[in-house]
């Protein structure tokens, strides 16, 4: 992932708070952040607080003597990437809208060369005032990107859109707008999690897969502009935004739901780690300790993504290898079994719960080894290969719909 130079505008709402924690995922993430403040923020946070976080100075006034030629309402958004107001309250909406200069945050919107991303905030009636979508439309129309606004409880009381999207979602969606639309127009298949395989109503079989790598190529497939499903066993993560997740709990239910969708989509990628086996002699009812150990009785569980990658209009297959050792040899064999052209190899015991991964990808082409990154980085860098396959391949990667 790049480092972005980020101009962050924040205006007088309630959800100003929201964008310190936001400040702080971007410094996270390796951004280098600026922020300005209107007036009505500094009622709301203190500048003090943004500086901590950003590590910069936080300027607040078109009258500001410290950018070198005392022009802080150029130089401040021609050294960014994009400039971002979150919140943007109804007011600066308004202003953004009409072209007014009556601030800094304005100010150095009419002056930018960069794309300006607002995410709004404000009550719900307020976001439904007609003045207000009116301005909305008219920012879209000048290209500005709006982020959100959510619906939910708000800070008065009320339920309904107006909420400021959460930090973690207006982080992840820029993200998404820096990513090069590389899959643009493709439907993405994706399996994610563990499996659960009933022994009783309340006992099972499962494994330590967290669902984290398969949730983070869902999100790098949506931000390289795919229409993404993901059929995701239980991980108790939220459905990336977006993406359209259908809920299973054990492998042949994970294989049906995946037969039902496959004819839509053009790549298929298996990273569930789905049980070998399920039991024959599950208990509806909660089994009672007899003294004598009970018999679990296993049988074989479909290979989806052998049956996926041996359909007649089979998508474009990729395939995930954990294993404990002797890792390349093993996934190679696997890529060939189960007849996938590209297959991403991790040790398992490296990969399985953890929020950084050491893959490597196997494809015709031979062995493309990647560092230890992120799962989202990982991500992204499986999707850059994924999108380059796509492109120089003779295999029919757009299928049509019924
Ligand atoms: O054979 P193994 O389980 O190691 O293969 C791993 C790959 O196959 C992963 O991509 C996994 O999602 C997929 N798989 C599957 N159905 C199974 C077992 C594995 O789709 N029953």
């Amino acid at each position: 992932m790049s480092v972005r130079r980020i101009l962050l505008g924040v205006t007088g709402g309630v959800a100003a708070y929201k964008s310190a924690e936001l400040v702080r995922l971007w410094i996270k993430a390796g951004h280098e952040v600026t922020v300005v403040m209107s007036e009505a923020a500094c009622r709301f946070v203190t500048p003090l607080t943004f500086q901590a976080l950003s590590g910069r100075p936080v300027y607040t006034t078109l009258w500001d003597d410290r950018p070198q030629n005392g022009m802080a309402h150029i130089d401040l958004s021609r050294a960014a990437d994009v400039f971002v107001i979150a919140p943007a309250t109804a007011d600066c909406l308004a202003r953004l809208a009409q072209g007014r200069c009556d601030d800094l945050i304005t100010t150095l919107a009419a002056a930018r060369t960069c794309p300006l991303v607002v995410a709004p905030a404000m009550n719900r009636q307020m976001w439904e005032n007609p003045p207000n979508l009116r301005n909305v439309r008219q920012l879209i129309e000048d290209g500005v990107t709006v982020f959100g606004p959510g619906t939910g409880s708000q800070a008065c009381g009320e339920t309904g859109p107006g909420r400021m999207l959460e930090p973690e979602e207006i982080a992840e969606r820029l993200e998404g707008f820096f990513t090069p639309k590389r899959l643009a127009g493709k439907r993405v298949l994706l399996t994610a999690g563990p499996t659960f395989e009933p022994i009783d109503a309340v006992r099972g079989i499962t494994n330590t897969s967290s669902g984290k790598m398969g949730y983070a190529l869902a999100r790098a497939c949506r931000d390289a502009g795919a229409q993404v499903t993901l059929v995701s066993g239980p991980t108790g993560m939220p459905a990336p935004v977006e993406v359209s997740r259908i809920d299973v709990q054990t492998a042949q239910d994970m294989h049906h739901a995946v037969l039902s969708q496959v004819v839509n989509a053009d790549i298929f990628i298996g990273v569930a780690a789905v049980a070998d086996y399920h039991v024959v002699n599950k208990s509806e009812q909660k089994l009672k300790k007899t003294g004598k150990a009970p018999v679990i009785e296993l049988a074989e569980n479909p290979d989806i993504l052998a049956t996926v990658a041996s359909l007649p209009a089979a998508p474009f297959c990729v395939g995930f290898a954990a294993e404990s050792h002797n890792l390349l040899d093993f996934a190679e064999a696997k890529r060939r079994r189960k007849n996938v052209p590209l297959l991403v190899a991790n040790l398992a015991q490296q990969a399985m719960g953890a929020d950084a991964n050491e893959v490597t990808l196997l494809d015709d082409a031979g062995i493309h080894p990647l560092p230890v990154m992120g799962k989202d980085a990982v991500a992204h860098a499986i999707v850059r290969h994924l999108a380059s396959l796509i492109e120089t391949s003779t295999i029919p990667s757009e299928r049509t719909t019924e």
